[in-house]
């Protein structure tokens, strides 16, 4: 399939979202036309915040079909990965500068059964990860240091999705390129232009409580984005 006549999909960020009402702002979004949700994991190790864990996913997995992409911002994902496929992820994406050898990590999360990607944050080259692009289904790149929400778009991650995508396009490779950190009506222009296909989007979506609204503000961007984007 031609990533241009693919969707380009949004992934509403459950971190952005009220914890106490998390199944209001599942219901909310899925109605607003999200298409996947996105779960930060921290562990107060390799980011410095912690999040929730496997539980939180799979409660979250009682409240929507919708694909679950989790973000695993931990030292250790190869300890973990299983704990978060049997709580219900479809994609399990962990990073490159985690303690962990990626190999054996990719490696683990195909033999749970579900999908795998690779984040990287800003100050880490998309070289970094070219090598192990044919055995993934989704490369992230973080146009934030992870840790928080509500931070600001950090614009050296277009050139690394331009890269990403140059890369994607050469080895014949579908993978799902994601943008995750800052995503708004305004910065999800130039990403989609660059190539990302998957947008992930926290306060953009959550805060102020208009989620139908924020969410069709942010399709408009990437649409707007994609219509003259370089595939
Ligand atoms: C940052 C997380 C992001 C973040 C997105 O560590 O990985 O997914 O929650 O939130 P916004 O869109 O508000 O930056
Ligand atoms: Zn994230």
């Amino acid at each position: 399939m031609p990533t241009a006549s693919r969707r380009l999909r949004i992934a509403p960020s459950l971190l952005s979202a009220d914890f106490a009402a998390l199944g209001d702002a599942v219901a909310a979004a899925e109605a607003g036309g999200a298409d996947a949700f996105h779960l930060d994991v921290m562990d107060g190790h390799f980011v410095p915040n912690i999040s929730f864990g496997p539980a939180l996913v799979q409660a979250v997995r009682t409240r929507t079909k919708l694909p679950l992409d989790v973000h695993l911002m931990i030292e250790r994902p190869d300890r973990y990965a299983e704990a978060f496929a049997r709580a219900g992820g479809d994609t399990l994406v962990f990073h490159q500068e985690s303690k962990d050898d990626p190999s054996e990590v990719i490696r683990r999360i195909r033999g749970l059964g579900v999908a795998v990607g690779i984040a990287l944050k800003p100050e880490t080259p998309f070289s970094a990860v070219e090598g192990f692009a044919d055995r993934l289904d989704q490369i992230m790149v973080m146009s934030v240091h992870p840790g928080f929400s509500g931070q600001s778009f950090l614009p050296e991650a277009i050139p690394k999705l331009e890269a990403a995508r140059a890369a994607l396009r050469s080895i014949g490779s579908h993978a799902d390129l994601s943008i995750d950190g800052g995503v708004t009506a305004v910065t999800a222009i130039p990403a989609a232009r660059a190539g990302a296909t998957f947008f992930v989007c926290g306060n953009a979506v959550f805060a102020g409580g208009r989620v139908a609204e924020n969410l069709v503000e942010v399709r408009r961007a990437i649409d707007q984005g994609a219509a003259d984007a370089v595939r």
